[in-house]
């Protein structure tokens, strides 16, 4: 078998459940009503009986005949009278009875004693319900006389017959609010769900720009926006790949180009030897450098990543860092005025916090020009170890700055690229700082300089 739709589901729960409310409903009222009006009708004919009963006491015949009369003629209520002794001693049925033993043994033996009878019962001569009273008269404890008084109960049917009307447009009328309440549900229901599907099966397919269109606040309208932001995402991830992708060839593509065209001129006999390993050896650096970056900071970038966390005494690193740079800093004639705060004891994993150096002072470097100076500070604020880096070299353009932390990203490519730089050191530096719950911030000022200020939390020696 088929498995039924969302829709037919809930169609056949709507269904189903409005065929059961309207069945208990119209059999409770009918229910309800027929018992009430039963009541009612022996209420009356007890009182009607318990009337004639008085006035047969009365021992007016003639007013006692013409009360008989009167009820019979003036209500729906039949009445029987007879003092027959026979009747009523005997078995014998009552005369409009005939044929019909209306009365059972035991009921007689009841009106004997005295006793008043209600009852409803089919009559087959009447060929219907009746409901029924009968009161035994007795005279002296001898049964005298009886009155049975009765009413067809066809005449409930007919008093149904009002409410009846009433309750089928009640039922017509709920069913047409169904059939709207159902078909507005189940197209809200269903319309976003088969949306849904449409679009996961694009992202599926690797198609992350469709978007639903979203309605409401309610749970379907909020899992939509999670399939919307988990598209956008995707999308983001999507197309960082292929920049990334992108950005990575190019940079391989730049010293392959160099060293083809550097080997042909050595075949040609253009270039020498000399100068053709020096291309080779610079350009292997350049590639092994990229490779090497690119690794690093795949790893940084995967969340289970360790930092080997200990004491780091921020001075002593950079001081190691600074010892390290010596012969550049002199090459260059950089002047490097340093104030260190020797208490200064961070969380940190001590040869990732060098890596971070390194990265920011080999940026001073290479974007300061001869004679300048570069200042370094470590000091303590609040809960974190600060490290500064300030150099007077060509500084960042304002627009920039935002950008210089993205893989890849130079200011000027050309001129970096003849430094040496990949684009990918202050990515690596922003990893870093991340996994060791730190900040870095950059203040520049083109043709100024250039200030970055590290905060990594300070080790808790409790
Ligand atoms: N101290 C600095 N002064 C001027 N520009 C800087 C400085 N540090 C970083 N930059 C700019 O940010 C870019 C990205 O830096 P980085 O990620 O270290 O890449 P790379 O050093 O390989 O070029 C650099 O190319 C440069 O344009
Ligand atoms: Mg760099």
């Amino acid at each position: 078998m088929k498995p039924l739709s969302i829709r037919n589901k809930i169609w056949l729960t709507i269904t189903s459940v409005s065929v059961l409310t309207i069945i208990l409903v119209v059999v409770v009222s009918y229910y309800l009503y027929q018992t009430l009006y039963i009541e009612k009708q022996t209420e009356t004919l007890l009182k009607q009986g318990q009337a004639l009963e008085q006035s047969y006491y009365e021992n007016n015949p003639e007013n006692f005949s013409k009360r008989l009369d009167w009820l019979d003629n003036s209500s729906d209520t039949s009445v029987i009278f007879t003092e027959d002794p026979m009747l009523l001693a005997s078995g014998a049925p009552f005369d409009s009875f005939a044929e019909e033993n209306l009365i059972t043994f035991s009921e007689r033996q009841d009106l004997l004693k005295g006793k008043t009878l209600t009852f409803t019962k089919y009559h087959t001569g009447l060929d219907q319900e009746i409901s029924a009273v009968v009161i035994p008269l007795s005279v002296e404890n001898r049964l005298k006389a009886v009155i049975f008084l009765y009413i067809p109960l066809t005449a409930i049917a007919e008093a149904f017959e009002p409410i009846r009307n009433f309750l089928l447009v009640g039922v017509v009328l709920v069913i047409f609010l169904l059939i709207l309440v159902g078909t507005k549900m189940t197209n809200r229901i269903v319309q976003p769900i088969k949306q849904m599907e449409k679009v996961a099966k694009d992202i599926a397919q690797g198609d992350f720009s469709k978007r639903l269109l979203i309605k409401g606040e309610d749970e379907i309208a909020s899992l939509a926006r999670s399939i919307n932001t988990m598209s956008s995402n995707l999308d983001e991830v999507d197309r960082n790949r292929r920049e990334f992708l992108g950005n990575v060839s190019h940079e391989l593509r730049t010293p392959i180009s160099y060293l083809k065209g550097y080997s042909e001129g050595l075949e040609e006999g253009i270039i020498p030897i000399q100068k053709f390993a020096e291309t080779v050896k610079k350009e292997t650096d350049r590639m092994d450098r990229l490779v090497h970056d690119l690794l690093d900071l795949a790893q940084l970038e995967g969340d289970s990543y360790p930092m080997n966390k200990e004491p780091v005494i921020l001075a002593e690193l950079v001081k190691e860092v600074l010892e390290r740079f010596r012969l550049t800093l002199d090459d260059k004639s950089l002047v490097t005025e340093v104030q260190l705060d020797d208490v200064v004891v961070v969380n940190g994993d001590y040869g990732r916090l060098d890596q971070v150096m390194e990265n920011l002072l080999s940026n001073a470097i290479k974007f300061s020009s001869a004679n300048r100076k570069i200042r370094i500070l470590v000091k303590e604020r609040k809960e974190t170890g600060v490290l500064e880096i300030e150099d007077e070299g060509i500084g960042i353009p304002e627009e920039d700055i935002p950008y210089i932390f993205e893989r890849f990203y130079r200011v000027e490519k050309a001129r970096t690229r003849k430094s040496g730089g990949t684009g990918l050191g202050l990515s690596i530096v922003q990893q870093i700082i991340n996994k060791h719950e730190g900040r870095i911030h950059v203040d520049s000022k083109r043709g100024k300089g250039t200030v970055v200020i590290v905060e990594i939390p300070l080790f808790d020696f409790q």
